[in-house]
């Protein structure tokens, strides 16, 4: 359970709803920490590979998960990701990381393992969480809860556009089948799978750009109270 009184705004949703960036916008509008829990998924999937450890090794994936050496750095406006003194930044975004991710994501002890991590965020003046499960187990307290979702064809176009722009190759149909496929193991798992929470408002961003996403949380924070600070 959540016991710290800091704000927290909880963003759910299936990868490439926009998630990430309308996050980060918010976060610094309020001045708010931010949390890409989905990046501690990557970073564990990916230690294993480097440590040899296989991805249905519960146990060996747990203790990973919880002595992960990892920094998250804000250097000229750029986030990076340090893992054991190597910056990964770019080499966690990859599709076969983040399928990887997604499996050892089922993973109870692993979950259990992040747990802990993903609350020591939550400090002043507040947090912004980002992720599947911020508002259902996370921060069941979070002050407001966002559920983000996109038709699975809009999100494979933008995830097509982003790799054109950092100059990797994808087809379009192979980036939908994989999005398919991680939304069905994400959504289907035992463990604290992908779904609203009850008292979530679900925003659809497929026709909806994602500065009209941003204003339309920050008029739901402000009525709660919440203000930019720039
Ligand atoms: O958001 P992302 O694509 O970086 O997440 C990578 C994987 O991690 C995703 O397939 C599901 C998993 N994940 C999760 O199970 N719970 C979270 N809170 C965040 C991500």
């Amino acid at each position: 359970m959540t016991t710290s009184m800091e704000p927290v705004l909880a963003i759910d949703g299936p990868g490439g709803a926009g998630k990430g960036t309308v996050s980060r916008l918010i976060a610094e509008r309020l001045g708010w920490h931010l949390l890409d829990s989905g990046a501690l998924y990557r970073l564990t999937a990916h230690a294993a590979g480097k440590h040899g450890v296989a991805l249905d090794d519960e146990q060996a994936l747990a203790r990973l998960a919880e002595t992960l050496d990892v920094a998250f750095l804000a250097e000229n406006g750029k986030a990076r990701v340090i893992l054991e003194g190597e910056d990964v930044s770019r080499v966690i975004r990859t599709e076969e990381v983040g399928e990887r991710a997604s499996q050892v994501a089922v993973l109870q002890a692993v979950r259990n393992a992040l747990l802990a991590r993903q609350r020591d965020f939550q400090k002043a003046p507040g947090l912004v969480a980002d992720g599947r499960d911020m508002g259902t187990v996370v921060f069941p307290h979070a002050a407001l809860k966002i559920f983000l979702t996109a038709s699975a064809q809009e999100r494979a176009r933008r995830r097509y556009l982003q790799l054109q722009e950092s100059g990797s190759n994808a087809s379009l149909s192979s980036l939908l089948n994989e999005i398919q496929a991680r939304d069905a193991r994400d959504i289907q798992r035992a463990v604290a799978p992908l779904k609203a929470a009850d008292d979530a408002v679900e925003l659809d961003t497929t026709e909806l750009p994602i500065p009209d996403v941003v204003d339309r949380i920050q008029r739901l924070l402000a009525e709660l109270g919440f203000k930019p600070s720039v």
